[in-house]
């Protein structure tokens, strides 16, 4: 029951209604019989958002584009990991004390090491975005050989400039991808309502790749079918927001999440986006 002793966590982001975390995490509640809420706010400035959460004392606070980077200036600590990525989605708040904390690559992480070793294998990174930076922190720091390759070459290249990548490229270059043993995609190519579109030809998929596609609407992205057909091994990047949610989960609240429960809540919730 919300009572005068119920702790607020939230998501803040502009939209937020699109955010799949309150589904997610109140089951968690539920599920535990925590006295815990979880609110998705739209706010265009997240200085004034960060304020007002830390004066009325929410627990935690899951932060969403486009304030990933910007919320690192409000907050009293940053996680090594934050300021290494150089953006936050999570923020705890200690009795007014902030702390930035990046998940994004700890939930990547996980959901590929289910399917694959990480060490000593050969990654495409497609894309050079904020996703893409968390991905790459985490796969250098499993011992991954980091490719990166963006449509903007530019962009690839600051991020080898900050991250000890392997070398950075056009999109274009297919043979350098398929010589990889694993293919993550972190653009937004494929996203709805493009769902027809790929970041990469088909032809350039082998049956020995892992094909990793953080987009989630749809589940089945071109990139994933074209993928499947040859055979290679994929994963979905419902996994990713999955893993995401059930650490925030376990750092608001300092109980293990219930797996099972909070699953189940967003694959419904995902069926209802694709229904909507
Ligand atoms: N599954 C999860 O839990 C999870 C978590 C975080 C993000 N995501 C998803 O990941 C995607 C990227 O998020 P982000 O925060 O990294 O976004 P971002 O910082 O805006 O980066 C977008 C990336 O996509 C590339 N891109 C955009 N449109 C393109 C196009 N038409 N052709 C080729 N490349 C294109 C951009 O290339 P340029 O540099 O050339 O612009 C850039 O590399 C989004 O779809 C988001 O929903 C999923």
């Amino acid at each position: 029951m919300i009572d005068s002793h119920t702790k607020l966590c939230c998501i803040i982001g502009n939209p937020a209604k699109h955010s799949l975390s309150p589904q997610m995490h109140n089951v968690g509640y539920e599920a535990l019989g925590l006295n815990f809420v979880f609110l998705a706010f739209q706010s265009m400035n997240i200085q004034i958002a960060l304020a007002g959460l830390r004066e009325i004392n929410a627990r935690g606070i899951a932060v969403t584009i486009p304030h990933k980077v910007e919320a690192l200036k409000f907050v009293d600590k940053i996680d090594e990991a934050a300021g290494n990525i150089g953006a936050t989605n999570t923020i705890l708040n200690d009795n007014g004390i902030l702390t930035a904390i990046n998940t994004d690559w700890i939930s990547a992480i996980r959901a590929l090491k289910k399917v694959t070793d990480l060490k000593g294998k050969k990654c495409a990174v497609l894309g050079a975005g904020g996703a893409a930076r968390a991905i790459i922190y985490g796969l250098i720091k499993e011992g991954a050989q980091v490719n990166i390759f963006n449509r903007t070459v530019e962009h690839a290249k600051i991020l080898t400039e900050h991250f000890p990548a392997n070398g950075f490229h056009s999109l274009e270059q297919t043979d350098i991808i398929s010589d990889c043993d694993i293919i993550i995609n972190t653009t937004s190519v494929g996203m709805t309502p493009d769902m027809e579109k790929s970041p990469i030809p088909a032809k350039c998929i082998l049956p020995r790749h892992v094909v990793f596609d953080i987009v989630y609407t749809p589940l089945m992205t071109k990139l994933l079918k074209d993928a499947k057909n040859v055979g290679a091994k994929i994963i979905t990047g419902e996994k990713m927001l999955l893993y995401g949610g059930l650490k925030q989960f376990e750092l608001f609240t300092g109980k293990k999440a219930p797996f099972t429960q909070m699953k189940q809540a967003l694959q419904r919730a995902l069926q209802n986006k694709e229904i909507n």
